[in-house]
């Protein structure tokens, strides 16, 4: 996907809140953009309208200082790490379609994964055409999802979400994506990406829990499964390529234990995290 620069600092308030903002958050805010982007040409959104309230450039033109930026925070009725189906950029939230009484994985993905749904079967479908294993595919499938729930922390959250029905390995690579993305690896195709250079200049840094998990992942058996689900990441936002959850059933049916009272009721310590996706407007 072709980013346009001034677009995506623009939807940032500019290059000093970029400045202002931690690599990870930076990191976080490009798939973000990337995944806007992704959903706006496949609805037909209009990109203005995804941007966050309250972030504008002033009439001249002049850039937020940090300090506005976090003044900023006060004028949102939301927080920026907050899961998509939580909040809407285009106005009110809709009626979500009713979930099975034992809804499954792929009923997620067609009820509820709506906002992340393209970018990670695009993700598992070059993962796929790259000949990786089931597993890494499947972590590929799965990484991003969990930010419909929340987007903060999103690897952790993710990895946590699926543990009770994947391999620790799968769960491993999920977990360990959101660390890894910050560094190269030209041995596996990996560049640092550009577009985080480019945007945000050459000398950040990751914060302290990110850079220690990296240097525990790269020296990891599992450190190639951790690395496919960036490589293929990073080259998943492609307009009009739409693969469909059906490709991948065989390999769900395979590393993916569905428990047989559906997701969310299975007693599992992560049950909570399931119906909070399926009934996101119940108020307590
Ligand atoms: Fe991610
Ligand atoms: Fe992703």
């Amino acid at each position: 996907m072709e980013i346009d620069k001034t677009t995506f600092i623009a939807s940032l308030s500019g290059p000093a809140a970029v400045d202002s903002m931690n690599p990870e958050a930076k990191a976080d805010a490009i798939e973000d953009f990337m995944m806007k982007r992704l959903n706006t040409e496949k609805f037909g959104l209009a990109l203005k309208g995804l941007n966050e309230p309250g972030i504008a450039l002033d009439a001249s033109g002049r850039y937020p200082t940090v300090a506005e930026i976090e003044a900023q925070i006060e004028t949102r009725s939301h927080r920026r790490g907050v899961g998509n189906l939580f909040l809407s950029h285009t106005g009110n939230v809709n009626i979500l379609p009713k979930m099975p009484a034992r809804p499954t994985l792929a009923d997620y993905f067609k009820h509820r994964f709506t906002f992340t749904g393209n970018h990670v079967l695009q993700s598992a479908n070059l993962a796929k055409k790259n000949g990786l294993s089931e597993e890494i595919i499947l972590a590929c499938l799965l990484h991003d999802t969990v930010q419909e729930l929340i987007k903060v922390d999103h690897g952790w959250w993710s990895a946590q979400l699926y543990e009770p029905y994947v391999s620790e390995k799968v769960a491993f690579a999920i977990r360990y994506h959101q660390a890894l993305r910050f560094y190269e690896d030209k041995a596996y195709g990996y560049e640092y990406p550009e577009i985080y250079r480019m945007f945000f200049g050459e000398d950040y840094k990751p914060e302290p829990y990110i850079e220690a998990a990296y240097q525990m992942v790269r020296n990891h058996k599992w450190y190639f499964e951790t690395r496919m689900v960036t490589v293929n990441d990073l080259y998943s936002f492609e307009p009009g390529v739409n693969p469909q959850l059906e490709e991948f059933t065989d390999i769900i049916g395979r590393h993916f234990k569905q428990p047989k009272e559906g997701l969310g009721f299975d007693n599992s310590p992560v049950a909570h995290m399931w119906r909070s996706i399926a009934t996101p407007d119940r108020p307590l």
